[in-house]
């Protein structure tokens, strides 16, 4: 069932648990996601990044794959259809395909610009009824050919965003997109708390959730985060799966070559991952 994002992240704060925002790449990665969901009865959101819908040929072939989908694999749970780390432009084209979600990325600009920029669209969004994620302080790391620094986000400047209305805030707090590298300083968790303390109600997301130790997603997550961005993992397993399935030759028995065979084992992988984060994350049977 295809919604909004507001209302299962409103409940996750409430119940002290995330859901997870799994970006998906092309129709595997949808079914995959999908599936798992309904199976353990958790609300979920299928993050896309600009880069990943140019892929998959524009927002408007997504919405339509993804709303198909839903209904032709009869999936009850509540979806969200969420656009990350998306631009001005990226937002509009989005909202117009028919995503129930969005994300505007302002951080890199001045912070007075973010601000204007963020307050036009969760007009734009709340009038249609999409929900609308804001970021303040980057996200580090590389995804989609954009980098980030990995700056902690200043409290005060997320309360000045979190005012304006938006559903979820994403605030930098020393995480980084795709896998850490071994000197990493872990997450800063007093950033993480003053954030909260200024934001009050409002939920919090963590992106780069890839290698995070599970200790920390949970201190994470009885700080005040919501929502949990999911993407380089099950891009990993898929790509491992599918490398053992070739190696030991598969391909070549029978008709292993088929893609239905030969992409079977990754979207499989999907799901293991998927399921294995939904279970740390606390959203299974939450639906
Ligand atoms: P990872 O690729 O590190 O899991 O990060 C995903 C993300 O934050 C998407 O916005």
């Amino acid at each position: 069932m295809l919604v909004s994002a507001k209302d299962m992240l409103v409940k996750a704060k409430a119940g002290h648990y995330a859901v997870g925002q799994f970006n998906i790449n092309n129709l595997e990665w949808t079914k995959s996601v999908l599936q798992t969901a309904q199976e353990l009865n958790s609300p979920v959101i299928l993050g896309v990044s600009e880069g990943a819908g140019k892929y998959m040929t524009g927002f408007k072939t997504v919405a339509a794959m993804v709303r198909a989908m839903d209904e032709c694999l009869g999936i009850t749970v509540p979806v969200a259809l969420h656009l990350d780390h998306g631009t001005y432009d990226g937002c509009y084209g989005c909202i117009k395909a028919g995503f129930t979600s969005i994300m505007f990325d302002g951080s890199h600009y001045p912070i007075a610009e973010n601000i204007e920029k963020t307050r036009e669209l969760v007009a734009v969004a709340h009038g249609l009824g999409l929900s609308i994620e804001a970021e303040v302080g980057a996200i580090g790391g590389e995804e989609d050919g954009v980098i980030g620094m990995g700056e902690c986000a200043d409290p005060d400047e997320c309360k000045a965003i979190a005012d304006l209305g938006v559903d979820m805030l994403a605030a930098g707090i020393g995480n980084i997109h795709g896998q850490y590298p071994a000197n990493w300083a872990g997450l800063s968790f007093e950033t993480l708390d003053a954030v909260q303390k200024k934001t009050g109600i409002m939920p919090l997301v963590l992106h780069g959730g890839t290698g995070i130790p599970d200790d920390m997603i949970k201190k994470a997550i009885d700080l005040g985060v919501s929502k949990i961005n999911v993407n380089t993992e099950c891009q990993l397993s898929f790509a491992a799966a599918t490398r053992k399935y070739v190696e030991a030759g598969k391909d070549l028995e029978g008709k292993g070559f088929d893609p239905r065979k030969l992409l079977a084992p990754g979207a499989e992988a999907i799901k293991d991952t998927v399921k294995e984060k939904m279970e740390l994350f606390g959203s299974v049977g939450k639906a």
